[in-house]
């Protein structure tokens, strides 16, 4: 081995050398280089509203300007606690339960940094949400996954019993779920949690998507927290963020919701992480976490009328859609387009088409699992998603 190759492998962790570089922000790099419509990574292409901009520059103007609380200035806590009862009717003690981290990305991280041991297992269901895989690598968890299948992305409950063993130290639910748009049953919650309980297991649950949900014509969709059911709050980890609900994801304010005893844990590790969010935006925070509830309403009815929008139009261009309940992507199969892979399809979708996605290999453990699936966002302003459709029309030549 020469000397520049063996300082370079000297030089990185084994850790860091376990994992790559997000996919779904390296599409949105190659969108940018390409002048590729960015249907990638899921960020709002739209304004934040009014009134938490203006309430961040004024918390600017004030001079909240300097460190607050490491684990969140009790402004923000206090109206996150308010909010809490009334979305998911719990009551959570803003001193003691609650800590605000950067983006929800750092809150899963911290909260499985603070509870699980070298060797321990973590239940991963899959396709999940890339950052996951990453997370049990920097925490020493040992990943479990367990497939959720298409159409429905249900599990077989047999399958996720038999991943559960004395060595589980949690579950990982993400409700409703990126990238697959799946929104948990309370049913499935009920027996995931019964198996929580069984083997006295935690689970981190991100539910950074919880005010996102299509109505079906047959069936009511409605956001069960794991929190929320009987046996579960002690030993649940609600992970969540102001990114999506308020579509500030450059904001980087999020938070776990824990109790005590866990929270005291979150809060060493995200202090010495980061020692806390930005100030004036959990002022801001603590203003969007008051808006009137119609400000839900409204975000529903805008992304339902985005979905309606962009699923007939990949339909049209020969894409098969699975048709999401929450969040705001759609996993669709590309078979119809005879790529060998999904990258492939994805460098040509950039390239050629114009339009970016994220490649559904970056959602699995194994590359092959997803090479037959992609992902797009639909969190755009309209004319940007009509740009995307007529791109995509051009596809349908090609079938
Ligand atoms: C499921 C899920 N969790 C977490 C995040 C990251 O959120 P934050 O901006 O709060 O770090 C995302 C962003 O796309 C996501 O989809």
């Amino acid at each position: 081995m020469t000397r520049a190759a063996s300082s370079n492998e000297r030089f990185v962790s084994r850790k860091a050398a376990r994992f790559t570089e997000s996919v779904i922000r390296e599409m949105t790099r190659e969108a940018i280089k390409h002048g590729a419509v960015n249907l990638s990574q899921g960020f709002p292409d739209f304004p934040a509203p009014e009134e938490i901009k203006r309430a961040a520059a004024e918390a600017i103007a004030r001079d909240v300007n300097q460190y607050a609380i490491t684990w969140g200035a009790r402004s923000f806590r206090e109206a996150l606690a308010e909010k809490t009862r009334w979305s998911l009717g719990l009551d959570i003690d803003p001193e003691t339960e609650i800590t605000v981290t950067c983006g929800s990305t750092e809150g899963m991280i911290a909260a499985m940094m603070a509870t699980v041991n070298p060797g321990e297992e973590v239940v991963i269901f899959e396709p999940f949400y890339e950052n996951y895989a990453p997370d049990a690598i920097l925490s020493d968890a040992t990943p479990r996954y367990v497939p959720l299948r298409a159409p429905g992305w249900t599990f077989d409950p047999d399958e996720l019993r038999a991943v559960f063993n004395e060595k589980t130290k949690a579950v990982i639910i993400c409700n409703p779920n990126n990238p697959t748009g799946k929104v948990f049953t309370r049913e499935e919650l009920e027996f995931i949690a019964g198996l929580c309980r069984e083997f006295d297991a935690l689970c981190f649950t991100d539910e950074i998507y919880e005010h996102i949900l299509y109505p079906r014509e047959d069936e009511t969709v409605e956001h069960v927290s794991m929190a929320q059911l009987e046996g579960m709050r002690e030993r649940t980890v609600v992970v969540n963020s102001m990114s999506k609900t308020y579509s500030v994801t450059g904001w980087r304010v999020g938070y776990c919701i824990a109790p005590p005893h866990i929270t005291s844990a979150v809060r060493k590790v995200h202090d010495f992480l980061t020692v806390g969010a930005a100030a004036p935006l959990q002022e801001a925070g603590a203003v969007a976490l008051r808006l009137p509830r119609d400000y839900y309403a409204k975000l529903q009815t805008d992304y339902l009328a985005r979905r309606d929008f962009l699923l007939p139009a990949l339909e049209e261009a020969g894409f098969r859609v699975f048709r999401p309940d929450g969040a705001y992507y759609v996993m669709t199969d590309i078979s119809a387009f005879g790529f060998a892979t999904d990258v492939d399809f994805t460098r040509f979708l950039i390239r050629e088409v114009g339009v970016a996605c994220v490649p559904g290999s970056s959602f699995y453990s194994r590359p092959e699992l997803g090479a037959r699936q992609v992902r797009f966002c639909f969190c755009k302003r309209d004319e940007t998603l009509r740009t995307a459709a007529e791109r995509l029309s051009t596809l349908r030549a090609r079938i």
